[in-house]
């Protein structure tokens, strides 16, 4: 008995050494990849414009939240600083790291028919957010998903037109970073408003290319300029905070009760505090909360499925005189 008990051990003992050698001790499918396994991610490279304003960290941040290893993905997050040549070196990177998708929140609109053209060469499907991009051939991109910006123009200007009737309108127009598409549309917005309507001027007009600093910077020579200010119209919040500054420096009064009446973009936690409090008159949302839209356009195309072309995000508009603590308390970013 003694001995055929060993035996038997022996027999365990070896049954579980050539199951160790197999990767199959614990029981399960050995030919299913163990769960760290990072080669079941879907690898996702995300050329982002920048870090200029918070829009832009909130944008960021929804994207770092989705595309994470516990939702089964792996992202490629690289910085363009605001420059197009660095995002076409992060995509050909991306490219030449094979990964599955490339996401693009292009800079400016024109320049990516020949990089494009090279990730559809490489079978990578393109997903363009935020802004969009013009190019030849719609077919070197995939989809795309961002806001309507001609239209945020369009509620904007006619924030002007309501208020001021026909009163004479002297206009300081700030910029976003110039061939963007949120530039493109919220400039095209005011430009008709102004040819629609002769009582309004545009009499100064230059980019603070959607940066706090460069906002400030560019109000400051203006207000050296001109002295008959009527409105402020700021392609975006961190603009919006830079002419403030400036504004406050020079003593001028502004906003709900004020001289100068400030218009502003995006929509920002900060930005809605500051036109519930009346520094800004009236502010138009950009919603900055993308990640989940991306990861929507994905799954259909893992599924097989066909995503829309194009998918504009429904986004609302805040008057100084009817905001309210809960429209701030109901924003994430
Ligand atoms: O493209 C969206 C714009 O880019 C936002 O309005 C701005 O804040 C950002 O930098």
């Amino acid at each position: 008995m003694k001995g055929k008990k060993s035996f038997v051990f022996l027999l365990a003992v070896l049954l579980v050494i050539s199951l160790a050698a197999c990767g199959g001790s614990s029981g399960g499918d050995a030919t299913a990849p163990p769960a760290d396994d990072s080669s079941a991610l879907i690898v996702v490279g995300f050329s982002q414009v920048g870090a200029e304003s918070d829009w832009r960290t909130a944008n960021t941040q929804s994207m770092k939240d989705t595309f994470v290893e516990a939702n089964g993905y792996k992202l490629i997050f690289d910085d363009a600083q605001q420059k197009q040549e660095n995002q076409i070196t992060a995509i050909r990177n991306f490219i030449q790291q094979e990964v599955d998708y490339i996401v693009l929140a292009p800079v400016t609109e024109t320049g990516w028919d020949t990089v494009l053209q090279e990730a559809k060469d490489a079978g990578i499907p393109v997903i363009i957010v935020d802004r969009m991009i013009d190019v030849s051939d719609d077919s070197l991109y995939t989809a795309w998903v961002g806001s309507d910006f001609r239209k945020e123009g369009d509620k904007a200007a006619a924030w002007i037109v309501d208020n001021f009737k026909d009163k004479e309108v002297n206009i300081v127009h700030i910029q976003g970073t110039i061939g963007s598409s949120a530039q493109i549309g919220r400039t095209a917005g005011l430009e008709d408003a102004v040819a629609k309507n002769s009582n309004l001027k545009i009499i100064a007009q230059q980019s603070g290319e959607f940066t706090q600093a460069k906002g400030q910077e560019v109000m400051e020579s203006v207000l050296k300029q001109n002295d008959k200010i009527d409105v402020v119209y700021c392609e975006n919040d961190n603009e919006a905070f830079g002419v403030i500054d400036a504004l406050e420096a020079a003593g001028k009064t502004y906003g709900k009760d004020g001289d100068i009446k400030i218009i502003s973009f995006d929509a920002t936690n900060a930005g809605l505090t500051d036109t519930l409090s009346g520094k800004i008159n009236y502010n138009v949302e950009c919603n900055p909360l993308h990640g989940p839209r991306v990861e929507k356009i994905i799954k259909q195309l893992e599924g097989g499925q066909t995503p829309d072309k194009k998918a504009y995000v429904d986004e609302a508009a805040f008057d100084a005189n009817t905001i309210t603590q809960a429209d701030i308390d109901a924003r994430a970013y």
